[in-house]
Order: structure tokens, then sequence, then C-alpha cells
């Protein structure tokens, strides 16, 4: 939410400012800009809209500044226009401010500021975040690094940002509390990003910084510090990320790359832990708490969007294995009630960006009361990741459209690998069951290859329903969750209002919505409730619904039923998440596409979600 990104070195920092912002903009898209210094002048450049608008803005100036922030924004305060986006300039136009995150006592702090003089041009609570750093600064007559650390420690709220002064035009300072912020460090230059990529290009050596931290970066050299102003010894790390794979590689967008991926990025995330010939499973992130996951007495879930969905499969499959009771939590529910934890409960935290503010917040809570918090995350390195005490990365490489996929995948089968394990551990399943499942899932890439050939069939259905105002997803059991994940991907990305019920549950209510223009995708593998949801398509069709069925190959009773059946090959039916939704992905990728609707950037949304 918000990508930032800033440069200091010898090459020429707008061209990479622009790039690296292109690389940010899933992060937010409402308006985008940049500060750089030109000879003795703080020049910035901001416009309402995508980073294309910005280029065009400035397509006929040359910068030649080698320092320089931009930032791309996901409007919190104030709409979305040139006032309100960044970087603000500090009332003397000494300072440029770039700043991811909500300072949430910005009112007070404007008040205050207002009665020593300072004037406001925008709406947000960045402008005066950067008033109040020059308020302190000035005052006080601090460097600009003792001014930021004094200011810090006033605000309230997170916060990642990069600033840039007049009077020192050599110098990057940074800092971080809540939002994410990476350091890259080149041969004599450096970079500061919300997240790796637009770093990648230039240098795989970074710095996570950690919270309440500044850097400062100056003359070829940087220092870091705490909040008390004491050094500290950064860990550098280096990052395995390759270019291509935060690029489009030939397809449209993104979310087709991802989506096409998935064969390839669920056997990347079981590289290295499941051999199912030997029927060994490990999983190196969790083992000193993988006696506590055994024993724990309830399993709590948090997450949100559609790791959450992840969750509610996970317990289903932790339950059934595992035999411990799973409550899935939405990340931002459960922190603002009084949760009942005990020691030793296990917290399974589940994010594809490891930054997603209200997960994080969850986590600290469920910690400050005893609990175990393993992480499922995708990004390395990612916030969530270092404040879990355990966990297991998904290794299924960046992803960069703004509607989840192969995260959603690439989670489900960690999930169920971690389950697997503690219930093997456990002794609540027995050897040949255990081996049976992990050969089954060995066989899930292939399974999945097969589902996306399901691509022109669904396009034809696609073209079919694209005009349509409403759409059912309804699912059982296991399916039950795929149907929540279908509609959140159709109305995120297609802007059409979409449902996902239990199969069930439809005759409470949705049943009086159906009539002849409302398009049902019915979820309707061969597993334990099978029966059941051959009813439920009855229900539908009796009232002239349209249903688009997804079946197992070979399911010969349905297609007389349904309008339309598409085929997915069979698997364990606590494993048919994983391919059962992807025919629910490409459906809504297609409709969007027919849409004109801009299926890598929807709007409203953004991918890391950093404000509560
Ligand atoms: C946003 C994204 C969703 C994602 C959710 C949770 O809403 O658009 O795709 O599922 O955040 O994000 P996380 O990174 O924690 O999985």
């Amino acid at each position: 939410m918000c990508g930032i990104v800033g440069y200091l070195g010898k090459k020429e920092a707008y061209p990479i400012l622009i790039n690296g912002l292109r690389r940010l903009e899933y992060r937010g898209y409402d308006s985008a800009g940049v500060a750089l210094m030109e000879g003795d002048d703080l020049v910035v450049r901001k416009k309402e809209g995508k980073v294309k608008e910005l280029e065009g803005m400035s397509s006929e100036e040359t910068f030649k500044s080698i320092i320089g922030i931009g930032h791309t924004r996901w409007a919190t305060h104030g709409a979305p226009n040139d006032a309100n986006a960044h970087p603000h300039l500090s009332n003397s136009g000494n300072l440029a401010l770039i700043h991811n995150g909500i300072i949430e006592n910005y009112g007070a702090l404007k008040e205050d500021l207002k009665h020593r003089g300072y004037s406001f041009k925008s709406d947000t609570d960045t402008e005066v975040f950067v008033n109040f750093i020059e308020d302190i600064k000035t005052s006080e007559n601090l460097s600009l690094e003792d001014a930021l650390r004094v200011a810090l420690s006033k605000v309230v709220g997170a916060y990642a940002i990069a600033i840039i002064s007049k009077e020192n035009p050599n110098k990057l300072v940074a800092a971080r509390k809540g939002s994410p912020l990476v350091i890259g460090l080149g041969k004599d230059e450096f970079f500061v990003a919300s997240d790796a990529t637009p770093i990648i290009e230039h240098t795989n050596e970074v710095i996570y910084l950690k919270d309440e931290e500044i850097a400062v970066m100056e003359n070829g050299e940087y220092s870091i510090k705490d909040a008390k102003d004491i050094p500290q010894t950064p860990y550098i790390q280096t990052l395995e990320m390759e270019l291509e794979a935060i690029e489009k590689s030939g397809h449209d967008h993104f979310m087709h790359k991802e989506i096409f991926e998935q064969p390839i990025s669920i056997a990347d995330c079981m590289r290295g832990r499941l051999n199912a010939e030997k029927g060994e499973l490990t999983l190196g992130g969790i083992r000193n708490y993988a006696k506590a996951l055994e024993n724990a007495e309830r399993i709590i879930i948090i997450a949100c969007g559609t790791s959450w969905h992840a969750g509610l499969v996970a317990e289903y499959v932790f339950e059934d294995l595992c035999r411990i009771p799973v409550e899935v939590e939405y990340a931002s529910e459960f922190r603002y009630r009084n949760p009942v934890i005990k020691e030793g409960d296990i917290v399974i935290a589940i994010s594809q960006s490891g930054e997603t503010a209200d997960t994080l917040a969850a986590i600290e809570l469920a910690k400050s009361k005893g609990a175990i918090v393993l992480g499922v995350v995708n990004t390395v390195g990612s916030s969530i990741s270092r404040v879990s005490h355990e966990g297991a990365y998904l290794h299924a490489g960046p992803e960069i459209g703004v509607a989840s996929t192969k995260a959603f995948t690439a989670q489900l089968t960690v999930l169920y690998m971690i389950a697997l394990k503690a219930a093997f551990n456990k002794g609540t399943i027995a050897e040949n069951r255990f081996r049976e499942h992990l050969r089954e899932l060995s066989l899930i890439p292939a399974k999945v290859e097969k589902a996306l050939k399901t691509n022109d069939k669904i396009e034809e259905i696609s073209d079919l329903f694209k005009n349509a105002s409403n759409f059912l997803y309804l699912g059982r059991g296991y399916n039950f969750p795929v149907a929540l994940e279908g509609a959140l991907k159709l109305k995120e990305i297609s802007y059409i209002h979409a449902e996902g019920y239990p199969a069930a549950e439809m005759k409470h209510g949705p049943i009086a919505l159906i009539d002849e223009n409302m398009p049902v995708v019915v979820i309707a593998t061969r597993d334990s409730s099978y029966d059941k949801v051959v009813s439920n398509i009855q229900e539908v069709k009796a009232r002239k619904g349209v249903v688009i069925a997804i079946v197992t190959e070979g399911d010969s009773l349905i297609p007389g039923m349904a309008d339309f059946t598409i085929e997915v090959p069979a698997t364990h039916e606590s494993l048919m998440p994983l391919v059962s939704v992807i025919p629910l992905q490409l459906l809504s990728y297609h409709i969007a596409v027919m849409r004109g609707a801009n299926v890598d950037q929807p709007r409203n949304l953004a991918k890391s979600v950093t404000v509560e």
C-alpha cells in the first residue's frame, strides 16, 4: 500500500526512480511523484494517476540529479489528486518526504503547526509529518537525522519514509516502523524501496530495515541507528530473486502469468521438502516448534483476503488430519476484540506479502498473550516472517497481480504439508495414509497443468456472462472456501457483484435471488458431499438459474443438468481446492479482460495493505 523508492549514487536518479515506481505500482496507483536535486533546486513533479501520467508530464524535461525519491500512492488521507500526491515539501522547501503508512496523531500535530505559522497545501498526514520534522530541525538546530529521530519519537502510527534535503544534497535518510523498507547496497550507490523489486536489477545485496531504525546514506557510506541513536550492525542479505520473476515475460498481464505459473510454483513449494517415493516430508522452518504444534490444544489461523480463504481450507485439513480444533479469524476482527489466547496456543499467520498491517498487529497481540506464531509467508525477509517464531515460506516467487492466484495455491500446499507432517508425528494418521497423501500431493502440479487446459472453454463461457450483474458461487466442504475465493476473484477484478456461499446455505437466503439472469458457479467435484451438491444444482435449475459446474473428469451425471460443465482432474477431496480453484481464476481473468478492466491493478485495491 503505497510504494516508495529512493536513489543516491553516481547515475541519473530519474530513470531509476521511474523504473522503480513501475515495479512498485502494484502497491498503489492513485498518483505518483518524484523529488530530485536539480542544481540548487529541490524539484518536485507529481501527478494524479499512474506512473505513466507522471512520465508524460515530465517527458519534455531532462533531469540530471543523482539523488531522488519517488512514490506511488494508495490514498488514505485525502482524495487522489495532484496536491495530495507525494513527495511533500516542507514550508521552507528544504525537505522533501515520501511516506507509506499513516500518522495517526497528525490532526493534533497539524493544529499545533498551524499555530506556529505553518500552512498546508494538501489534506495528507505526510505534509504534516514533513513540516513537523522541519519545525524540530529549525527550532532545535538539529541535523536532519537527529530532527527525524525526535519527530519519530512523537508521532503515532506506521511509516516507511525517505527524505532528501536542499541543505544536504548528497544525503538520503530513511526510516521505518510498521511499514516495510529495504535498502539496496550497490557499488557507490544506494537504493531504498518498499520491497526488493526496484532494487534487484541493480544489486542483490540488501538490508531489511528494522522497526524504528534510521538509515543515513551519504558520501558512499551508510549508517543505521536505532531510536536511541545507537549504531546497529545490520544483516546484509543476498537476494536470490531473478529479474525475470518480476517481469511479464510475454504474458499480457501478471495475473495471466501467475495463473499459468502454478504448476511450477506449487512444485517449487514442495521442492526439497517432499519426497513421495521415500515417504519423507521435511519442513526445516518449523523444527523447534514442531512438538508444540503436535501437542497444541487448538490452532488459531489469522489472515486477510485470499490468505484467509486458504486458512479456511486449512481448518478442514488440520481438523481432519491432526484432530486439533482450529479457528480461522480475520486478522482485523481478531485484534479488536478480547480473544481468549492461552500460553502454548498455536497461531498460524498466513500472508502473501508478509506486510499486511492487520495480520502483523494480530500476531503481536497473540505473542503478547503467550501464543506461538508460525508464519506462512511468501515474501522472504518480510515483517511477518521476521516477527513469527518460526514458519515456512511459500517459495512461489513474487506475485505482482493484485488478485492473488499462485500465492493461494502455494499457501494451500504449505499448510497441507504442515498438517500432514504434524499428523504423522502425532500419530493421528497411519504411515500408509501419510504416504498416500504425499503421493497425491506430488501429483498436484500435473493436475493443475491439466486444469489449465480448460482455459479455452472458460474463455467462451466468459464471453457469454461478461455482462452479468451478479454471480453466485456455491461449494461444500473443502470446496466452500473455493467458492468464496472464486467470488472474491470475480468482484476484485471485473467489478461484478459476486457472492460465495456454502451450497446448502443457499436455501437460507440466496435462493431468493436466483432467476434466469443469475449465473451460478457450482463446484461439484466428486467428494463426500457430491450427492448433496447435485441436489443443490437441481434446486438452482428448478428456479431457472444458469449453472456453470466444475466437475471431476468423467462425471456423467452433472452435464445432464448443468448448462455448462468444466472438468478438472480427480484428486483426494482435501486437495481438490488446489485444482478446482484454477477454472475460477481463469473465469474471473477472462471476464475482466473482456470488460476492459485493469486486471493487474483493479480500482481502489492494493496488493500490500500496510495500513489498518
Ligand atoms: C490485499 C490483496 C489480496 C490479499 C490480501 C491479504 O487485499 O489484494 O490479494 O489476499 O491483501 O494480503 P496478504 O499479503 O497478507 O496475503
